[in-house]
């Protein structure tokens, strides 16, 4: 085998760390294979041909530009205390988006904390990964345009992008592909695991606890310290997450689990693991479900720092294992206020059944005393529209029309309630719009996945943003650990009566 002595490839060559070698299971099994197979047709160019070669410096600059720095402060402003005392503190101001007043220090200059549940105006990191203007409908990664990637980009371009920063070029793409490509197979053992499911386990509790369970494949070799094993870890989660949420849902209906093929890119390997038939080899995916899935996919990569991001940031400040950092995302996404909502919507519209029962439910979102809300409207952020919805609305009305009529129904409920609730004083005054997630179920059904596979779709997306934002987190010079304050109105010290005195 060769081995890499005059560089390091653009993303990294795990090959050429015999440590890492020597832990079978630590090393991409696809390469495994790869050692001892030959295909012609899926011959991979070695790094000199490809054009891969950058230089370890190079490699250094690329992860030291990755790592965020807080700015430096350039304005001051002054807090009044109740007893008249003036505290200074200091302005931080990023790239774009609101200022923040830097309270690191209140404590130490003033004995009080400050109060923010569910971090409605607190920012919790330095992040150069994706912004979000709320106002103006805007979601960049890296800088582009949600809009444009979604025109001009594939799921995995977008990840690249994501991973390191910038758009790949065609060799780069290629490249990062294949190395996905190499990582996709899992450890049979892993395959065990499903059998221990209860057969109505739903699949986001068996992603849970199989995303989690890497963990116990790869941790003892494992040196989150290393900027080139983070980077593997990245390309490990994104590559085994469709194999895992495809085993997951086989499961589920009983049928056999179906391996990933070299020969089909991301997206259709997800399809292919999913919906093969064993007895019709020559069935083929169509293209509208690729493309489809594609987009929302790319839609869902990332969203800065959201509930479930923040939950494995968390979970990784105290140097955690990363696979289950992930999984502890993926539990904080499971809800239907985040990641569930796809789920809910549909639901919901199956519920609401005909587009005349939809003003009684509109007037049930509005009671206060009625716990339903109409799910894949609203947000935290977007206030003004979600640009994720406007492409998601055109995607999905691509699907219905190449698809089948099944869905062209549950299509008009759903424009016609977005239709009466974007007249309704209540969404108006509340500034509550579509979601992203008001469209994607619609699509995600049409393409024949579950519903209770809706939230999978949306973790398998979401999966590179989570490791992206772990591993900007772990390159910080200064990591601190996550812990809250909180604000105790429980009972003051008191004496503790005995068990026959109370
Ligand atoms: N239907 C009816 N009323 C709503 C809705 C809704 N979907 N969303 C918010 N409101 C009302 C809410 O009752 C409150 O009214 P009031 O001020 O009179 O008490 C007001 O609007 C503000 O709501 P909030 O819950 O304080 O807002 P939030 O920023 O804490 O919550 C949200 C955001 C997304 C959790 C919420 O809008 C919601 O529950 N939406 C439905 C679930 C959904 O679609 N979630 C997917 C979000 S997008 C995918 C993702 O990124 O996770």
């Amino acid at each position: 085998m060769e081995k890499i002595t005059k560089g390091r490839r653009m993303s990294e060559d795990f090959l050429d760390d015999e440590k890492l070698l020597q832990a079978t299971e630590v090393q991409s099994l696809g390469n495994f294979i790869k050692r001892f197979t030959i295909n012609p047709k899926h011959k991979r160019k070695n790094s000199m041909e490809s054009g891969m070669y950058i230089s370890k410096e190079a490699v250094d600059k690329r992860n030291k530009k990755l790592a965020p720095k807080v700015p430096e402060s350039k304005e001051k402003c002054k807090l009044v205390l109740p007893d008249g005392t003036e505290v200074e503190l200091s302005i931080l101001e990023g790239t774009l988006g609101p200022k923040m007043i830097d309270v690191r220090d209140l404590y130490a200059k003033t004995g009080m904390f400050t109060f923010d549940p569910g971090y409605t105006a607190s920012g919790s990191c330095v992040s150069a990964i994706t912004y979000i203007d709320g106002g103006k409908g805007q979601l960049l990664y890296r800088g582009y345009k949600i809009e444009d990637l979604a025109a001009n980009c594939t799921f995995i371009e977008s990840c690249f992008l994501l991973l390191y920063g910038e758009l790949p070029t065609a060799a780069e793409l290629s490249d990062f592909e294949e190395r996905v490509k190499d990582e996709m197979l899992v450890h049979e053992k892993l395959k065990d695991f499903f059998k221990g499911f209860n057969p109505k386990a739903h699949p986001m509790a068996i992603m849970c606890s199989v995303i989690g369970a890497l963990s116990s494949f790869y941790h003892e070799d494992l040196d989150i310290e290393d900027p080139k094993q983070r980077e593997r870890v990245a390309i490990q989660l994104i590559a085994k997450f469709p194999t895992l949420a495809a085993f997951s849902f086989r499961t589920s209906m009983g049928l056999p689990m179906v391996y990933p093929r070299r020969d089909l890119s991301y997206i259709e390997n997800f399809l292919h693991m999913m919906f093969s038939d064993p007895m019709d080899t020559e069935a083929v995916i169509e293209p509208v479900m690729t493309e489809a899935l594609d987009k929302i996919l790319l839609l869902h990569a990332d969203h800065e720092q959201n509930a479930s991001t923040s939950t494995v940031r968390i979970a990784g400040s105290s140097k955690a294992n990363p696979f289950a950092c992930i999984s502890a995302g993926i539990a904080s996404l499971w809800g239907p206020a985040h990641g569930g909502a796809n789920q809910a919507c549909i639901e919901m519209l199956q519920e609401i059944g005909e587009t005349e029962n939809i003003p009684k439910y509109i007037e049930k979102a509005k009671d206060k005393n009625d716990p339903f809300r109409i799910m894949g409207f609203g947000h935290r952020v977007y206030k003004n529209f979600d640009p994720r919805a406007t492409v998601m609305a055109k995607m999905c009305k691509k699907v219905v029309e190449t698809m089948d009529t099944r869905n062209q129904e549950m299509l008009s409920i759903a424009l016609e309630l977005e239709k009466i609730a974007l007249e309704d004083e209540y969404f108006i005054k509340r500034k509550l719009y579509p979601n992203v997630d008001f469209y994607s179920g619609i699509v995600l059904q049409e393409l024949s996945i579950p519903t209770n596979m809706f939230t999978v779709i949306f973790a398998l997306a979401r999966t590179i943003g989570w490791v992206c934002q772990w591993k900007e987190m772990m390159s910080e010079d200064v990591l601190k650990i996550g812990r809250p304050r909180q604000l105790y109105v429980g009972e003051t010290c008191r004496e503790f009566v005995s068990i026959h005195d109370r």
